[in-house]
């Protein structure tokens, strides 16, 4: 199959990736009768809708003569290229040459490729290969007593792994994030936490810190982190202050090639009802421009998953128990 992307398809990363579902675009920005371009492991699909709003994702390509179809329209419930038009209903099929219409179309067999596709959460979700493991639950999704918000997309010029991982870290907040997330002059000492592998992924015990302006309220508060993750892709966090106060994050990094990614997040909160949506994106644009300037900055660009590479410490567990759970899904693949 035609391929641009830059990742290795066999480094045990991407292998760790491909049969797994990830977030690529928002529900609403996908409307019926407008194809949409977007890039997944370095492959470039194209998004579309058809009449009964099932979502098709196929790789951006016509078997005719290689134009993009994102670049096309929907006629009929049907996609049409833009180079000669030529037609392909939802299961892929050509039914249409516009230059020969009464001639049964040529076979489109291994030359319109389809991937997985499906909605949750407000997300368009797609997996390049037959996903090994189901959406993951986000367990305040369906809680009224939870407030959600959609932040980002935020761009990043990074490893989507490496995005994940530093979502995953707590020892980094009195520095990148100084007198929010942290106090640069007198860092946490962090406590030794869990690491608990089950079914979906990893869980840690909490992780206690103190933050200056821990959330969208303005006042320091001791935060107990509890972490998830679900996905190699999805992360999640539920942050408590208080007797009953939760601020939890979902977290999505498409990783668009090796070097690029985009952070998608929904947040969700049961306290604060009075504060602004406008009050809370703010200091989640803040945090995640951030993270930003750091992960683009690492090197290798790729997550290494050899652990001599790099030094660690015990902070460091769940990056640590991370890295091996990505390699284990990418050696299985092997
Ligand atoms: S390239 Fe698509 S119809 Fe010719
Ligand atoms: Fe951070």
């Amino acid at each position: 199959m035609l391929y641009t992307g830059k990742w290795e398809r066999e480094s045990i990363d991407y292998k760790a990736l491909k049969n797994q579902w990830h977030v690529v675009l928002k529900s609403q920005d996908l409307i019926i009768g407008k194809p949409k371009a977007i890039r997944l492991l370095g492959e470039e699909l194209v998004l579309w809708r058809d009449g009964s709003g099932t979502i098709h994702a196929w790789k951006d390509y016509c078997g005719h003569r290689g134009a993009k179809l994102s670049n096309g329209c929907i006629k009929n419930d049907e996609i049409e290229c833009p180079y000669h038009g030529w037609r392909f209903n939802s299961a892929g099929e050509c039914t249409l040459v516009p230059a020969h219409p009464n001639q049964t179309p040529p076979s489109s067999k291994n030359l319109i490729f389809s991937h997985y596709a499906k909605e949750c959460y407000g997300f368009i979700w797609v997996a390049l290969d037959k996903p090994d493991r189901s959406i993951p639950l986000f367990s305040e999704w369906e809680n009224s007593n939870f407030r959600k918000i959609y932040a980002g997309p935020y761009f990043y010029k990074s490893n989507a792994l490496r995005a994940v991982e530093n979502f995953l870290d707590a020892s980094h907040f009195p520095f990148v994030h100084a007198n929010l997330n942290g106090d640069p002059n007198f860092p946490d000492i962090l406590d030794n936490y869990q690491v608990f592998k089950n079914e979906r992924g990893l869980k840690t015990s909490e992780i206690s810190v103190y933050q200056p302006y821990g959330d969208h309220r303005g006042i320091p508060v001791t935060a107990r982190y509890t972490y998830s993750v679900l996905n190699p892709t999805t992360a999640y966090f539920n942050k408590q202050t208080g007797e009953t106060e939760r601020f939890c994050t979902f977290l999505n990094a498409t990783p668009v090639d090796e070097d690029e990614c985009i952070i998608w997040l929904i947040v969700a909160i049961n306290f604060g009802e009075y504060l602004s949506e406008e009050k809370i994106l703010y200091r989640q644009d803040l945090v995640f421009e951030q993270d930003r300037l750091i992960v683009e900055s690492q090197r290798p660009i790729r997550l290494p998953l050899d652990i001599k590479q790099e030094m660690h410490v015990k902070s460091d567990k769940l990056s640590i128990e991370y890295r091996y759970w990505i390699k284990e899904l990418g050696t299985i693949k092997s």
